[in-house]
């Protein structure tokens, strides 16, 4: 087990080296009207590539950017910022990137799924980065304005130039993730852990306990409401605490009795079997399972995916929700 993280911050290291480059930002979404905005505030030039019939080519230009064709952007810039979803970046690259590259160019992603899963096939000659910063676009702009940073994952895959370290760490630096540290790993490594966390944790396991702890109040008469309150509101609260000092001050703060219950029912439900499932789940993105079944679901519209969201959007525990929040300021 690696057990030495190398973390860089701000102070040591120097952005010069993007003024050399002509940047491109392809995606101005989520992640990336957040970096062309705090790009630009850092005094770094770049221009953005869009799709011209899409919102994002429309939000840039009201942003103030130039905004180009994917053609373009892939002809003219040295350093290329990959931040359309990964589902669409194989497509995209293969008939809009890949035609037109220059001859010598780089790449930085946000996330390492289309290298990790070798979907893409990048020049033997370019530099491959990854910087991927560890939360939403919109709070790595705020953090950004209010003098913050938010933490990013670092890696390189290629560096035939011999500067690709020292690229991606100033894309760190004027993005504003190295105020908080840019934290070096691998593209694989960054890929297992961010995908196994979405599923096991955060995005499954988190939301799933919600809602069968809540179905089985509410099965068993008791007040929605009420249900709703504790077994979902209440998670921010407890997540904040861990968020800020972590499992064991958590604990401090809670009280006896939900110290003691935790204790008598934790291992009940997160048992032996409970562990074999994670494996599992390691092993499908380990082995790309994961990715192959994701882009199958891409290829036919996500039609099982939006169905089992629009189910979702039918249950009790959404309705509740909503109609709780015009009842209640918290
Ligand atoms: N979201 C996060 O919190 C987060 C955090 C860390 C890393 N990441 C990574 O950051 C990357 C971008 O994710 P995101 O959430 O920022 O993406 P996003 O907001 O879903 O999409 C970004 C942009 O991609 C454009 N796009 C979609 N299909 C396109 C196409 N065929 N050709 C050209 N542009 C296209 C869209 O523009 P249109 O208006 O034209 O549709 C959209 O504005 C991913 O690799 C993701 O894993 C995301």
């Amino acid at each position: 087990m690696k057990n030495q993280t190398k973390i860089f911050y701000d102070n040591e290291i120097n952005s010069d080296i993007l003024n050399n480059l002509q940047i491109g930002l392809i995606g101005y979404g989520n992640q990336g009207q957040a970096q062309a905005l705090n790009l630009r505030d850092s005094g770094i030039n770049l221009i953005i590539g869009a799709r011209s019939a899409g919102n994002a080519y429309n939000r840039a230009i009201a942003d103030g950017f130039e905004v180009f064709g994917v053609d373009y952007i892939a002809n003219n810039c040295d350093l290329i910022i990959m931040l359309m979803p990964d589902e669409v970046m194989k497509d995209v690259y293969e008939n809009h990137l890949e035609p037109y590259l220059k001859s010598k160019v780089s790449f930085i992603f946000a996330h390492g799924f289309v290298i990790a899963n070798k979907l893409l096939r990048i020049p033997d000659s370019s530099d491959v980065m990854l910087l991927a910063p560890t939360g939403p676009g919109r709070i790595l702009r705020n953090l950004y304005l209010e003098g913050q940073g938010l933490p990013a994952l670092l890696a390189i895959s290629s560096d035939v130039s011999g500067n690709a370290l020292e690229t991606c760490l100033a894309y760190g630096k004027a993005i504003g993730c190295a105020r908080a540290g840019l934290i070096e790993t691998s593209f694989d490594e960054e890929t297992v852990v961010d995908l196994f966390c979405e599923q096991a944790v955060l995005c499954g396991g988190i939301p799933g306990l919600i809602k069968a702890s809540f179905n089985t109040l509410v099965a068993r008469g008791y007040n929605p409401d009420l249900a709703y309150i504790s077994c979902l509101k209440e998670v921010k609260l407890i997540s904040d605490l861990m968020f800020e000092q972590g499992i064991a001050a958590m604990r401090q703060a809670i009280s006896n009795t939900a110290k003691y219950g935790a204790y008598q029912v934790e291992e009940k439900i997160i048992n032996a079997q409970v562990y074999t499932k994670l494996n599992s789940i390691l092993n499908d993105i380990e082995s790309s399972k994961f990715a192959r079944t994701y882009l199958e679901s891409y290829e036919n519209n996500f039609i099982d995916l939006n169905e089992w969201l629009s189910a979702e959007k039918n249950s009790t525990i959404v309705k509740t929700g909503n109609e709780l929040k015009a009842k209640l300021k918290f």
